[in-house]
């Protein structure tokens, strides 16, 4: 039988001395919240980092007050209300329930807080994704295992570091020419998933000089650990310019159109600029799934590499032309598809018109 009259419990004094103790406790969290800047352990180099910055801080103060309220109760109540010698073996505490004004409150209390949590999420994240102006825009494109990245009046793809001026709005596109990736710079608070056939946006404004590092958050294959090697640079304006007009003349040469066009020709790519070691590298990374360094029988999923360009008894390659090496870039370039299986195309397998011929390179070394 529910009792409809209230219980009568007494809260007694040790209870409003530990709530004065815990409601003291926390406002030296929140004070402590709001004046400690989180920049000392991460740097903030962003108008973004700014504002998640000050609502993590916001988060931190909350999060604490609660927490010394919670655990601070559970550990009074456990002492205060813990079981004599007293009392019957079968005793159970006082049971209240009933009281509508509380429910009201936690339940009423708690939904409003993390309402209020979501506006502001939603606000600071409106301003990384919606901007009218898009100042300069730089893309960024994830691949098995390394980042490279496109600007407007630069040929081709810069490698190695993703530059930026300071002070500038910039929007960055980021993709992924293979499989899943991510783009997270915790310097700048920015992070996004690199999704193959999507574009995903950030807009923000690099507010400190410096070098970040660039981060790959989604395991995407054997050397994802290897995915933070690259850096987000943050330049001077002067700097920067500069560092442009570098990359300007040193791709100068470079076609900027995409690396692949299924059915296209391989006129674009110039063979005789191949780098073997360079394109050993690669075939440990993008072939060696399916195809081993073996003679032809010797088939993982494609057939064995080794001599593929010198072996008398299968002077065709498995598309019926002769064994040469603009033949073999044909097929780096444009897939196959026949008896011998799938392979796909450049621009699934994320390969330039330079990857390419360094792969032509090595598996003319193959005797
Ligand atoms: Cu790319 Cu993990």
């Amino acid at each position: 039988m529910i009792e409809s009259r209230r219980p009568d419990v007494h809260l007694g004094r040790g209870f409003w001395m530990a709530t004065a103790i815990y409601a003291i406790l926390s406002i030296a969290a929140i004070a402590y919240w709001s004046v400690t800047p989180l920049s000392q352990w991460l740097p903030a180099a962003s108008n973004t980092a700014t504002e998640i910055d000050r609502f993590t801080r916001f988060l931190l103060a909350a999060g604490s007050a609660l927490f010394i309220f919670v655990a601070g109760y559970v550990i009074y109540f456990a002492f205060a209300f813990r079981r004599r010698p007293t009392d019957p073996p079968d005793a159970i505490g006082v049971q209240v329930h009933g009281s509508h004004r509380l429910e009201f409150a936690w339940t009423f209390g708690a939904a409003a807080f993390v309402v209020l949590l979501s506006v502001i999420s939603v606000a600071i994240w409106y301003g990384v994704e919606f901007q009218s102006t898009p100042g300069l825009v730089v893309e960024a494109i994830g691949h098995q295992w390394y980042y490279t990245f496109r600007y407007p009046g630069i040929n081709g793809e810069v490698t190695q570091e993703m530059h930026v001026p300071v002070d500038t709005p910039l929007t960055v596109n980021v993709t992924s020419a293979d499989v899943i990736h991510s783009f997270w710079v915790p310097g700048l608070r920015i992070k996004a998933d690199m999704v193959p056939g999507l574009i995903n946006t950030m807009h923000f404004v690099a507010t400190r000089v410096g070098r970040y590092p660039i981060i790959c958050t989604e395991f995407c294959g054997t050397l994802h650990g290897q995915m933070n090697k690259q850096v987000f640079v943050v330049d001077s304006k002067a700097d920067f310019q500069k560092w442009y007009r570098d990359w300007q003349i040193k791709n100068a040469h470079v076609s900027n159109a995409l690396p692949a066009a299924p059915g296209g020709g391989a006129s674009g790519i110039d063979l005789s600029k191949g780098v073997a070691t360079a394109g050993k590298a690669l075939f440990a990374q993008k072939c060696s799934a399916c195809h081993a360094i073996a003679p032809f029988e010797h088939r993982i999923v494609g057939p064995g590499l080794l001599g593929v360009l010198h072996d008398p008894k299968h002077p065709n390659l498995v598309n019926g032309k002769p064994a040469t090496p603009a033949d073999v870039a044909q097929i780096l370039l444009n897939g196959y598809d026949g008896s011998m299986g799938h392979m796909p195309n450049a621009t699934q397998n994320g390969l330039s018109a330079q990857d390419i011929a360094n792969l032509v390179a090595y598996l003319e070394t193959l005797k």
